[in-house]
């Protein structure tokens, strides 16, 4: 794994944004996985103020909550739009149907666009107990698109953005480690203390699904973008 440490998230959203943009500029098609979240809002914010020509670029994203409307305030369809679909002209945004009748369908229906659209490059952030995607610990590394139940520590993090504790959603539909996994390049984000221990598992754990992000371990192209913070205990 390529590892490059920087001073802050402000540093991170720099260099990811530039090597994001890089990936697919003067390329015929391009399909980028994005992740939503706080870790990915300074590149958005930078996709935002710079408008590359996202003409040609698909984007898939990793998960959304189980039974939210896609208008709902707190989606991730929502969150997408207004951080970067609803300012960008790109080809095609594509993200899980958390809301659909038959969610096993819903899920399969993913997997094959993502089969039909190899991902060209994966933005990933890191939980702070190791899941990638909603991919929470425990997922085998070869799973699919798939519903997940959330963790306590997952739905915790995740309180912030729900006026109520108990709104936060029990389940997502996350792409699976499996298919994380097919993208050819990955970048993964993460900054601040709260992340460190999940950091230094990743790059120096034992390949486990107790740790989801140790499953990249075994990616060829992989940058994890760190702050000194979230490096912190690595050294
Ligand atoms: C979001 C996602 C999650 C987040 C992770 C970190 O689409 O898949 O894995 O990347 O929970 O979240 P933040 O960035 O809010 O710390």
């Amino acid at each position: 794994m390529n590892i490059i440490v920087v001073k802050n998230a402000e540093e991170i959203a720099k260099v990811a944004y530039e090597k994001i943009v890089k990936a697919f500029e003067g390329k015929q098609e391009f399909t980028l996985g994005l992740a939503t979240g706080g870790s990915p809002l300074g590149i958005y914010d930078l996709f935002r103020q710079h408008k590359p020509n996202v003409s040609h670029v698909m984007t898939v994203n990793l998960d959304e909550y189980v039974g939210l409307a896609e208008d709902d305030q707190t989606s991730y369809h929502t969150y997408m739009a207004e951080q970067l679909f609803n300012h960008l002209n790109f080809k095609e945004n594509h993200l899980p149907d958390g809301n659909a009748k038959d969610l096993d369908e819903a899920c399969k229906e993913y997997e094959e666009l993502l089969k039909k659209h190899p991902v060209d490059l994966q933005l990933l952030g890191l939980g702070e107990n190791g899941h990638i995607g909603f991919n929470e610990p425990g997922t085998p590394f070869n799973t699919p698109t798939h519903i997940v139940e959330l963790t306590e520590s997952t739905r915790n993090a995740n309180k912030i953005y729900f006026e109520n504790e108990e709104d936060v959603p029990t389940h997502a539909v996350t792409m699976g480690i499996g298919s994380i996994l097919r993208a050819k390049e990955v970048i993964l984000i993460a900054s601040g203390i709260k992340k460190a221990e999940a950091v230094k598992e990743m790059l120096h754990g034992k390949e486990d699904i107790g740790c989801p992000a140790t499953a990249l371990q075994k990616h060829s192209n992989v940058t994890i973008v760190v702050d000194e913070e979230a490096y912190s205990l690595c050294e």
